[in-house]
């Protein structure tokens, strides 16, 4: 897995045993091989841009693929695994760009997505069968690709006794809600907004980061109200759920356009990543609240790189004082692993299980994702 934060690549070895409700998985092995500086750079060459070179983008499809492969080759060589005990890579790709409707103006065009990193590439260049290119499947059965996380969640996360609410603070903040019914027409899953995507951005033009670490420095700065307002009023907040979006909204120029509109082109640095920080809080938070019904307890589970930006979990916290904020941990998912293991979930009921859960949310018949490549 490498979402739109380009951190570097989740890789999850997991045992799977069973399909459907009866999935359950173990962790055997986990790590992230961050993504070197020029790795990031060629990525970023054409990422959520409207206007890339052609030929970058196709030389980057098989080349991504390439670099990933390496990186599953050198991870189990240093785990001590062989190949030939692997049954299944479930590659999620790269997101290169995400076009949810609300963000294309052509009337005659539907929602798409793209990944890049191909997966016969993948499937040659380590021997092992791989599953790729999950997104498409959504959207042909009318989604926007995206969250793909709620299937997932609900194979391996639904509770009897406990309405629970699982958040993923990646590049996009998504959660899925999953009432302890444990009826999948009641589960609901939506992305909320930003979640690291434009602090990370910030920090890069800004502080030559790739992050804000721990939010220390959202913390030192001061929250500027009218910043903040002129950026809630982007219309995206006023959609209906679920929604989806990408960096393709939420960039430097996003921030930029609000601090034109909030006559607000002078203010710190730290007073931006504190108000940045405060809106990726406000925006998970208003979207749970206006989904999930009002008389419900649960419990959140938080998962994604997101949830070490202590500032942000403090927010959270302090807007939602009723309610208890865990790790992912404390069910027994690894919050670094999760999106990884969601993928490994996927692969699975392609190859075992039944079409059931895409027709039971945002999409309008049920199918399964992801399209096969053999190494031979
Ligand atoms: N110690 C930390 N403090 C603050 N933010 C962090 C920390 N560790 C990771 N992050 C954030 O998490 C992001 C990676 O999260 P991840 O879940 O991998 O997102 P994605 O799915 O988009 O790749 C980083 O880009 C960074 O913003
Ligand atoms: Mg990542």
């Amino acid at each position: 897995m490498s979402g739109t934060s380009l951190d570097g690549l989740d890789i999850a070895l997991c045992e799977m045993k069973g399909s459907g409700k009866n999935t359950s998985f173990s962790l055997l092995k986990f790590t992230t091989v961050p993504y070197s500086d020029s790795m990031k750079q060629e990525i970023l060459s054409i990422f959520s841009k409207q206007m890339v070179s052609l030929e970058k983008l196709t030389l980057l499809n098989p080349w991504i693929a390439i670099e990933n492969a390496k990186m599953i080759n050198n991870t189990l060589a240093d785990w001590g695994i062989v190949a030939s005990s692997i049954d299944l890579i479930a590659s999620h790709g790269q997101t290169v760009y995400h076009a949810p409707k609300s963000l294309h103006p052509l009337d005659s065009f539907g929602p798409a997505t793209l990944q890049i990193g191909d997966g016969d590439h993948l499937a040659v260049h380590t021997g092992i069968i791989t599953i790729s290119d999950f997104r498409q499947k959504h959207i042909a059965a009318g989604g926007e690709g995206a969250p793909l996380a709620v299937y997932g969640d609900y194979l391996i996360a639904t509770d009897t006794k406990e309405n629970r609410l699982l958040l993923n603070i990646g590049g996009i903040a998504n959660f899925t809600y999953l009432p302890a019914n444990g009826a999948f027409e009641q589960v609901f899953s939506t992305d909320t907004g930003p979640g690291n995507t434009l602090m990370d951005s910030f920090m890069r033009a800004h502080y030559n980061k790739a992050f804000d670490k721990d939010g220390e420095i959202a913390k030192n700065g001061v929250i500027n109200n009218e910043l903040l307002k002129a950026m809630k009023q982007d219309s995206f907040f006023e959609l209906g759920f679920p929604k989806t979006i990408g960096p393709e909204l939420f960039n430097l120029t996003f921030i930029e356009k609000a601090q034109l509109v909030s006559n607000n082109t002078t203010i710190s640095p730290e007073d931006i990543m504190a108000t940045l920080n405060r809106l990726t809080a406000e925006t998970i938070v208003d979207a749970i609240n206006r989904l999930v019904p009002s008389k419900d307890t649960y419990t959140i589970y938080a998962s994604g790189g997101g949830i070490h930006n202590l500032h942000v979990i403090e927010h959270i916290k302090s807007l939602l004082p009723n309610i208890s904020i865990e790790s992912s941990e404390h069910i027994g998912i690894q919050p670094d692993a999760k999106e990884a293991i969601l993928f490994a979930v996927l692969a699975n009921e392609a190859v075992a299980g039944s079409p059931m859960l895409a027709g039971g949310y945002a999409t309008k018949i049920p199918v399964s994702m992801g399209k096969i490549s053999l190494p031979q």
